[in-house]
């Protein structure tokens, strides 16, 4: 059976919901100008919950945007736990930056600052337990390949747009469209990772990576 907007509304009202201040984040993006593109509530809930059940103490984000996500995610860890979030652009840094500082994780979130490949390159072999991309869609390619290496076995890469902003199945040409269905073929085809496109949102890939398989 399809999932009707009915039925939509009826699991995002019983799903886990945003509180206030991620509420109040949002409306500041949107006043600062920031482009409304974060991830659906019911996603970052769906993120939220696969990063608590499997334990992440470890986690990269590469894209920060607002910090909504970033804050979704970290709410999930242990008190000690990190998560590594790199934004590129000064501005949605600074206004991730003040909104994390002031969050209920400020301690548990680093804000890096600048490209994700050079950044990424900082963090050691099998690291991370979880690593979530949200960035520019031209360099998924090498954010997936930076992913595989910083994972440890077992751990889920979590892929922003799988549809493509809506257009994955229509005739659009636009350069990140066809970049994305490229991508999402290469994720399938993909021997090392068991993966699969949830759709929330514009759809999350998430994929286990598995050492040694074939
Ligand atoms: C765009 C990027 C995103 O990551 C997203 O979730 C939606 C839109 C964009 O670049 O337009
Ligand atoms: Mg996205």
């Amino acid at each position: 059976m399809p999932v009707s907007d009915r039925h939509f509304e009826y699991l995002a009202q019983r799903t886990l919901r945003e509180d206030d201040f991620l509420t109040e984040l949002k409306q500041a993006a949107r006043a600062a100008g920031l482009p409304e593109i974060w991830i659906a509530a019911e996603q970052a809930a769906f993120l939220h919950i696969l990063l608590r059940a499997t334990g992440a103490r470890h986690v990269l984000e590469i894209g920060t945007l607002a910090g909504y996500s970033a804050i979704w995610m970290a709410r999930a860890l242990p008190a000690d736990g990190r998560l590594h979030t790199i934004e590129v652009d000064a501005k949605h840094a600074d206004f991730a930056a003040e909104w994390i500082a002031k969050s209920d994780v400020a301690d548990r979130v680093e804000l890096h600052r600048g490209d994700a490949r050079a950044k990424v390159a900082e963090f050691a072999d099998a690291s991370m337990d979880a690593c979530f991309i949200d960035a520019d869609k031209e360099s998924y390619g090498d954010y997936v390949r930076a992913a595989d290496r910083v994972l440890r076995d077992g751990g889920l890469v979590l892929v922003d747009n799988a549809f493509a902003f809506g257009q994955l199945l229509t005739d659009d040409q636009d350069a990140s469209v066809q970049t994305i269905r490229a991508f999402n073929d290469e994720m399938a085809a993909k021997a090392n990772v068991r993966s699969i496109i949830v759709p929330f949102g514009d759809g999350v890939w998430v994929g286990v990576k598995q050492d040694g398989a074939s």
